[in-house]
Formats: C-alpha cells, sequence, structure tokens
C-alpha cells in the first residue's frame, strides 16, 4: 500500500465523504463505489481517500456527475429539433429528459419548442430554476432565427420598441440583422412560442430557431444532442445574474433590479 496521499486538492475533502454528503449512499457504499472503479475524477478513474475539491473538480459516479450542492446538478443541454421539452410524451416522441442520465432526476428551466434547437438548462434546482424562469429577474435569452424575406430597419425597430401579440405587446428585446435573413433576437420574456410570434408579426416567418444563450451561459463546441453539467463558476455566474432577489428569505423584501 502506498503510504503517500493519492494525488487531489491537499486541502480538499476526502472523496468518499463527498459522495456521502452530496447522497450518494452511506460512507461504506461510496468506498466500495471508489474500489469497484465507478468513480471518476476529472476524466480518470478515482483513487479512495483522493482529496478533491467539489467546486473545482469534476466527480462522477458511472458517469453521472454527482451537483456541487447537496445532492442538486445543473445540465446544460444542446436540443436537436424533433425532440419534446417535456418528461414524457403522450405521442412518444423522443423527450429532453431521453437525452440525460436517469439519476438523479431532473426538470428543464423553461421550455423550447419542438423544433426549436439549442441551450436547455435541467437542473434538479427548483429554487434557482423558480428565479431563471421569472421574467423579473431578467435573465436574458438570445436566439438566432432564420427568417422568411431580410426584415427591413423599421421591422427591426419595431422588434426593438415592442411588438403586439394577442396575449399584450412585448417588451423591448435588443435585435439585429446578422446577414441576409439570419435575426440576432435577445429578450427577457419567456411567453410561449414568443421569438416566432414576434417575427411573424413582423412579417417574417421563423425558418428555424436556435437558443444560443441563457444569461451568461453559452457554448458553441456543445454538439446538438450532447449535454455536459454547468461548472461551479458558470453556476455562480448565472446565480449572480438573476441575483438574491427571488430567494426565499423570511424577512427580506424584494430589493428590485
Ligand atoms: N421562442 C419561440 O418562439 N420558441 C422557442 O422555442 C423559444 C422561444
Amino acid at each position: 500500500m502506498a503510504d503517500s496521499e493519492p494525488a487531489g486538492h491537499p486541502d480538499g475533502e476526502r472523496l468518499q465523504k463527498v459522495l456521502a454528503r452530496v447522497g450518494i449512499g452511506s460512507r461504506r457504499i461510496c468506498e466500495d463505489l471508489i474500489a469497484e472503479e465507478r468513480v471518476k475524477v476529472n476524466g480518470e478513474i478515482a483513487e479512495l481517500g483522493r482529496r478533491v475539491d467539489p467546486e473545482r473538480d469534476l466527480v462522477e459516479v458511472d458517469g453521472a456527475p454527482i451537483g456541487t450542492r447537496q445532492g442538486l446538478v445543473h445540465y446544460l443541454l444542446n436540443k436537436p429539433a424533433g425532440v419534446v421539452t417535456t418528461a414524457s410524451d403522450p405521442q412518444g416522441r423522443p423527450t429532453v429528459i431521453d437525452l440525460l442520465p436517469a439519476e438523479p432526476r431532473v426538470f428543464p428551466v423553461g421550455r423550447l419548442d419542438l423544433q426549436t434547437e439549442g441551450l436547455l438548462l435541467l437542473t434538479n434546482d427548483g429554487e434557482l430554476a423558480n428565479r431563471i424562469a421569472h421574467p423579473s429577474h431578467g435573465v436574458d435569452k438570445e436566439y438566432l432565427a432564420e427568417v422568411v424575406g431580410t426584415p427591413s430597419r423599421a421591422a427591426l425597430r419595431q422588434l426593438r420598441e415592442g411588438v403586439e401579440l394577442d396575449d399584450g405587446i412585448t417588451a423591448p428585446a435588443a435585435a439585429t440583422l446578422v446577414e441576409g435573413s439570419l435575426v440576432k433576437l435577445t429578450i427577457h420574456e419567456g411567453r410561449n412560442r414568443q421569438v416566432r410570434r414576434m417575427l411573424d408579426a413582423v412579417g417574417h416567418p421563423v425558418t428555424r430557431l436556435i437558443r444560443t444563450r441563457i444569461g451568461p451561459i453559452t457554448d458553441r463546441r456543445l454538439e446538438p444532442g450532447a449535454w455536459r453539467p454547468l461548472t461551479a463558476a458558470e453556476l455562480r455566474s448565472l446565480e449572480a445574474a438573476v441575483g438574491e432577489a427571488g430567494r426565499t428569505q423570511p424577512g427580506t423584501t424584494d430589493p428590485g433590479r
């Protein structure tokens, strides 16, 4: 047996203790998982007793990352077209949940239409999900839309100033023409089919829609259908973007933005 410490952060916590703390199982079960080589740290099979920093190291059990907070996981998925944003579909179509590890169970934060592609967050962190989805917290979402025709300056201005939809006028959006028929639209409301309806209303129906950013979170290299856990830094930036305002803390009031 080696008498030196296994590799890792010298002042981190022992791996089996971290696994037990986030609810993987008892300390004994976690030790067995490590001995069975089912636990990886930063992509490499981990040794018993290794020290880790759960905020910085990627720890996986059977290929599924453990959360950085007590049992919480946060995934970023690049949703392909033709996949529904629900947990189960009565029509039997593939769902975003089918693309992720079965355990722990996660749910999507907001939704993308069947044919919309791009970034979607999935988590079991209900509190953060509520804060992201709530329009008052101002997490903006950026979309690239391929449309019919080339929007005029007047059409772009209308998108920026607000478009009259059947459920009311939209809040001002950022709208730019990237080229020809490609529009970049950034909104922070989350109404049903909002981007498609806005572009329809200004005379440019959408032929392809991709979400490219959620607040501070973006990833151009994530392939369609692929997912990854948010890094601790991304999670912190997302929490900073939604602010502390939505946290349920008795005796505090929403300071607004
Ligand atoms: N707006 C839409 O129209 N569709 C989406 O999927 C997301 C935003």
